[in-house]
């Protein structure tokens, strides 16, 4: 059976290469020299890029766009984004700009508690168990102290232990619930590490008692890993300025616009078909920045939804109101994020990113990160209460269709000074383009 293959991960990439093309494309050569194009023979950078991964073949381009002019707590910044969609670096851009003239945004860290767990059964009497964790609790921390130096030496290390019951969910169910502070890194292996072994050390010692008591009860760990649940590793964004100041380029005097940009972030806050798509927005701008700065945007959306959903309901992110004639718009959102580990010194384009964002602490790219939320949020708002969101995204989106219906570089400056004042879709461009064409 040719598509099934033993060994793959031991084969030379050329080899790899070889033999996807060759079973599962229509097109060997061509897709072959695809995957060529996209990788840079020879070069460290490309080992860089190997290593990061398992059986790569080549390397999956996005762009990454910068959005300047962000005034957040006083400074400016220019935000690194990588993304693939069109229209939300722009987006970012425009937001940056308006709030630049009213003050910018502040940003401040509620919490920064990153969460581990030991999940195990027991099926013994609780509060056997219960006396034992307070004896033990001591030595559990003890026993990880090796591993905990270095993050203590920069402030950070495990804040708390502490024993769950979760037996009225799941018979026999217990956890040791785990909080820690994990300074300027995610701190994922770092969870990780010190969870294993305070497994480790919980067992050995649950079982010794046990014994000791001559009790036929059992204690089995099931898993130990950090939770992308972070409910207080939390970060607020926010904007602010008079309502009277609102007004810009809008075809709705300040207190429509005020009023529909409220009724548009509240109908997110209670309706869950809304808030999901509301959120996504949120999520353009914040996946943005944690891909060009290397950290794992998987977690962040993991933990970033589960969130929206702590009351029960899905709701939207973000918050707005007006108080005593001051608009504000708020987001809320958890995100435990780093600027030291994982990729951050390997990935070049991190660095570099990190680097434009003047070599932030893990805390200020939270902040950075979570205006780069509300900033997409608001543009994405401003645009659905007034033009619309079409109008703004097909003219981003027309260098995407102008590309797929083949328009060289003239073409293309034509058919872009066509539809300055026009409204964009793909048969329209279509048929300018023809137009251009016979003319
Ligand atoms: C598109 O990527 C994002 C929006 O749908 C967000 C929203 O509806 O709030 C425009």
């Amino acid at each position: 059976m040719p598509k099934r293959i033993d060994g793959f991960s031991k084969r030379s990439k050329a080899e790899k290469i070889d033999w996807i093309v060759t079973h599962f494309t229509h097109d060997p050569d061509q897709f072959r020299s695809l995957l060529e194009q996209y990788w840079n023979e020879d070069t460290e950078l490309q080992r860089i890029h190997d290593e990061f991964a398992e059986n790569t073949i080549s390397n999956f381009y996005l762009p990454l766009g910068v959005a300047p002019n962000f005034l957040i707590n006083d400074t400016l910044y220019a935000i690194p984004m990588a993304i693939e969609e069109s229209s939300v670096v722009a987006a970012a851009s425009k937001a940056a700009k308006y709030w630049l003239n009213r003050g910018g945004f502040k940003a401040q860290i509620l919490g920064t508690e990153k969460v581990g767990q030991v999940h195990f059964t027991f099926s013994g009497d609780t509060a056997w168990l219960v006396k034992a964790f307070e004896d033990i609790r001591l030595m559990l921390l003890g026993d990880v102290k090796d591993l905990t130096r270095n993050m203590r030496g920069r402030g950070g290390g495990i804040s708390q232990i502490a024993l769950r019951d979760k037996t009225d969910v799941l018979e026999d169910y217990y956890q040791l619930h785990v909080t820690f502070e994990t300074v300027d890194a995610m701190g994922a292996n770092f969870i990780n590490s010190c969870l294993e072994q305070m497994a480790d050390t919980w067992s050995k010692e649950i079982a010794k008692r046990l014994k000791a008591e001559e009790k036929s009860e059992a204690l089995e760990i099931v898993m130990s890993i950090l939770s992308n649940y972070v409910p207080n590793c939390l970060v607020r964004a926010e904007v602010s300025c008079d309502v009277s100041e609102l007004s810009e380029d809008t075809p709705l005097d300040p207190q429509t616009f005020a009023e529909k940009m409220i009724q548009a972030v509240t109908m997110a806050r209670v309706e869950p078909y809304r808030a999901v798509t509301h959120n996504k927005g949120i999520m353009n701008g914040v996946d943005a920045v944690v891909l060009a700065t290397g950290n794992d945007f998987r977690a962040i959306e993991a933990g970033v939804h589960a969130f929206a959903a702590k009351d029960g309901a899905y709701r939207g992110l973000t918050e707005a109101w007006v108080n005593d004639g001051i608009f504000t718009m708020r987001l809320d959102i958890p995100l435990a994020l780093g600027t030291i580990g994982g990729i951050t010194r390997l990935h070049p384009l991190v660095r570099f990113a990190l680097e434009v964002l003047g070599r932030p602490t893990a805390e200020e790219l939270m902040k950075i990160t979570a205006v780069a939320g509300l900033a997409q949020n608001f543009a994405a708002m401003r645009s659905l209460v007034t033009t619309g969101i079409q109008q703004g995204h097909m003219k981003m989106h027309l260098l995407n269709i102008l590309n797929q219906l083949g328009a060289t570089s003239s073409e293309k400056d034509q058919v872009v000074e066509h539809f300055k004042t026009e409204t964009v879709s793909f048969s329209a461009a279509e048929k300018v383009l023809q137009q251009i064409r016979q003319s």
